[in-house]
């Protein structure tokens, strides 16, 4: 049997976990997980939300549309884009990572950028795709490499595209709202594909959030969504591309059907009455009330403890999900905290990023505190 090999790794993230796990079972004892890219502060309460669902319709018992039920799209568009998209520059996908993997694939592209501390996922989708990828430093020096690209003899119809995630996983930083659409309008200007990855946003974020709506104005803009952190709901692999691109949206229509032959519809049906009844609204708003409260006191206890490593947040807020820690994945399993190293995350190799972790601070306060307070009275 010949296999195509893409080369890439399976994530390392997976593997700590199964460590960790190994770990409690071998010796009973309770770890703390800050290795996981979940919300855990409290679960989303589907209790009023389930009894709407009619189990015995046909919308959920035969194939949903190709780019997903009207109604959902319908919905996303309502909510992410105050109704002033289309329901036809709406795609449902099983989740966010196929929202990323499917434009990967469809796009010609010479080069996909991302910042220099990534989510592994982002190169390990172009390495798969055989798509180059390259990091910057910050979003300024990126748009000034850019124009100097663009204004080579050779560089002027590079297809350049550029990963954006804000929150940012893996340092949990946000960045200014008006300095970052300034940024993606250059981009855009400059014939740059800008992929607005940003599945955290929604938990900080509700309706009322403009910046989707600022988006859609720009052709080069495409969104990647996810309903995995903002409604806690990864289980149900569920997600969005958005774009106003026509001959993208057809492009994608096809992949969708001979990749996937729609998304389940069941997960369809809870995220539309999620997004559409009074009961649902509610169960997400209470989800993201008590996860951003558990999230501001896990980020204040690290920053009263001086754990944070503060060169990571100094033009841009800790808002999470994420933060970045100056204790290594090592001491801290020492302490029974799982956590990722910072190595997993970035291509620089040095010294000071070996003793720097990235935890998840989605997670109850008191056992937060509970488990650091013990470390750091040793
Ligand atoms: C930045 C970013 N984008 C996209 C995703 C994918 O989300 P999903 O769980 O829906 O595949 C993740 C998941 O961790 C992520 O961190």
């Amino acid at each position: 049997m010949k296999i195509n090999k893409s080369g890439a790794t399976f994530s390392s993230i997976v593997g700590i976990g199964a460590k960790i796990k190994k770990m409690m079972d071998e010796t009973g004892e309770e770890y703390l997980f800050l290795n996981r890219g979940i919300n855990a502060v409290c679960p989303i309460d589907l209790s009023k939300v389930i009894p709407l669902i009619d189990f015995n319709s046909t919308n959920i018992q035969v194939y949903p549309p190709n780019k997903g039920t009207v109604g959902l799209r319908d919905a996303i568009n309502n909510d992410y884009f105050d109704g002033n998209s289309s329901v036809e520059n709406i795609s449902i996908t099983s989740g966010g990572m196929t929202a990323i993997d499917l434009p990967i694939q469809i796009l010609d592209l010479d080069t996909v950028y991302f910042s220099k501390y990534y989510w592994g996922s982002y190169a390990k989708i172009c390495q798969v795709r055989g798509v180059n990828w390259a990091t910057f430093h910050n979003l300024t020096d990126f748009i000034n490499d850019v124009k100097v690209i663009r204004n080579s003899v050779d560089g002027a119809d590079k297809k350049i595209a550029v990963l954006l995630c804000d929150p940012n996983n893996p340092v949990g930083n946000k960045l200014d709202d008006a300095f970052m659409l300034e940024a993606i309008k250059e981009l855009n200007a400059l014939n740059v594909i800008v992929f607005f990855d940003s599945p955290y946003r929604k938990i900080f974020n509700d309706h009322t959030d403009t910046i989707y709506v600022a988006l859609l104005k720009l052709e080069n803009v495409i969104i990647t969504e996810s309903f995995s952190k903002s409604m806690g709901l990864s289980g149900q692999r569920i997600g969005f591309i958005h774009s106003t691109n026509k001959d993208f949206n057809e492009e994608l229509n096809i992949r969708l059907l001979y990749g996937f032959n729609g998304v389940n519809a069941f997960a369809q049906e809870l995220i539309t009455v999620l997004l559409t009844t009074e009961e649902g609204k509610k169960a997400v708003s209470d989800f993201k009330k008590n996860t951003v409260e558990g999230l501001q006191k896990n980020i204040q206890y690290l920053k009263e403890h001086n754990l944070l490593v503060e060169k990571l947040y100094q033009n841009s807020t800790p808002v999470g999900i994420f933060t970045v820690i100056n204790i290594s994945e090592e001491e801290l399993l020492r302490h029974k905290i799982g956590s990722v190293g910072m190595v997993y995350f970035t291509n620089e190799k040095t010294e000071e990023v070996t003793q720097w972790s990235r935890i998840c601070v989605s997670v109850p306060h008191q056992k937060f505190k509970s488990f650091f307070d013990k470390m750091l009275m040793h």
